[in-house]
């Protein structure tokens, strides 16, 4: 084999780890993808955390809560606007009845909306992640919301008038909350998915825990109340009154933190921060042996 033959092979076998890379990459993940949709539990939706509970004519429960957080249904008369946005927004993947069936008729292709609260229905659509672009999403990501807040409790009123059931829309009053105490509820409760910085972190199968950085109080009671998807949902095990302090850290230390020791780099952990040491220390200290070495 003369050079020139021997380089053209080597060429040829580069072009070739080229190509095949990235094909390899995306057949892999396209083949391990096979999880089922996750599912809101109907069982164990929160039963009213108080004494004060409200029901209209037909006994069902219209608002509860205290002076932590309140609790409303979403009002009855935007439930037709809401049937009209769901048919429009929905139910192409949900299916017109909202059980999940779509026209095809595949029985559990998606999850079934039926008895999984207002609330769970307002945080999917207020957090961006309905309607969802992709069908075979495994994990919907937050985007900027497609439906107007007016528009979330419309569709969350018709497809709650189905079959109605809790957690409703809360408010959170952060003003009699403790933020000291929320910041250990959320260390102890929060802070191994979503790390103590709140940037949020990797879990297992191509799924993570986002960051919390931008999302507003009525939200994270929402999520906590519901437990969206690989997120375990928080009911009895704590009270009003300590979500709402673990809200108020969220919404207070972790969203505009202070940082006492100077920049805060981030709140990337400290990982990322000790590269940033090294990089800037072992930097300078080169910076500084050039200049010695320099002079003459
Ligand atoms: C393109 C198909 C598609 C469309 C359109 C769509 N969804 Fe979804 N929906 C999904 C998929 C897929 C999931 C599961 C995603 C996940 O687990 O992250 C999901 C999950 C949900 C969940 C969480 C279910 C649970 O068990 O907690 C709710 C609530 C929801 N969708 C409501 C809606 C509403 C309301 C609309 C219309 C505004 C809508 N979706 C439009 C596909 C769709
Ligand atoms: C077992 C891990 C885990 C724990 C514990 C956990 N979360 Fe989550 N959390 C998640 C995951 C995963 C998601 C994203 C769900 C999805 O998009 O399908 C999430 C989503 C959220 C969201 C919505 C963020 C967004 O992008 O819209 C908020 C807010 C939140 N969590 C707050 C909390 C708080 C507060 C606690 C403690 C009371 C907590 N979480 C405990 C895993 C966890």
């Amino acid at each position: 084999m003369n050079t020139s033959a021997l380089k053209r092979s080597a060429a040829l076998m580069f072009l070739l780890a080229l190509v095949a890379g990235p094909v390899l990459v995306f057949l892999g993940p396209a083949n391990a993808v096979s999880r089922n949709h996750y599912q809101t539990s109907r069982k164990n939706a929160g039963t009213p955390n108080s004494t004060k509970v409200t029901r209209n004519s037909s006994g069902q429960v219209v608002s509860y809560g205290n002076n932590s957080i309140t609790y409303n249904a979403p009002s009855a008369a935007l439930a037709q606007l809401g049937r009209a946005l769901y048919l429009q927004n929905c139910a192409t993947c949900h299916g017109d009845k909202a059980n999940g069936v779509p026209a095809d008729g595949t029985a559990g292709a998606y999850p079934n909306l039926i008895g999984v609260g207002p609330a769970t229905v307002d945080f999917w659509i207020e957090s961006g992640r309905m309607p969802a672009a992709n069908p075979r999403t495994v994990q919907a990501a937050r985007h900027v919301a497609r439906l107007n807040h007016q528009q979330a409790l419309a569709v969350a009123a018709w497809v709650d008038s189905l079959s109605p059931s809790l957690p409703l829309i809360p408010t959170p009053h952060l003003k009699n909350a403790n933020v000291s105490d929320g910041a250990a509820l959320f260390a102890l409760n929060c802070a191994a998915c979503h790390t103590i910085e709140g940037s949020g972190d990797a879990l297992a199968a191509n799924t993570y825990a986002p960051s919390l950085r931008n999302i507003p109080a009525f939200q994270v009671v929402e999520a906590i109340r519901t437990g969206p998807g690989n997120m375990p949902r928080f009911t009895g095990n704590l009270s009003d009154k300590q979500v709402n302090d673990i809200v108020k850290y969220v919404t207070t230390e972790i969203q505009h933190p202070n940082n006492p020791g100077g920049f805060g780099l981030g709140g990337l952990g400290p990982v990322a921060e000790g590269f940033i040491g090294l990089a800037l220390g072992v930097g300078l200290l080169a910076l500084l042996g050039y200049w010695v070495g320099e002079r003459d």
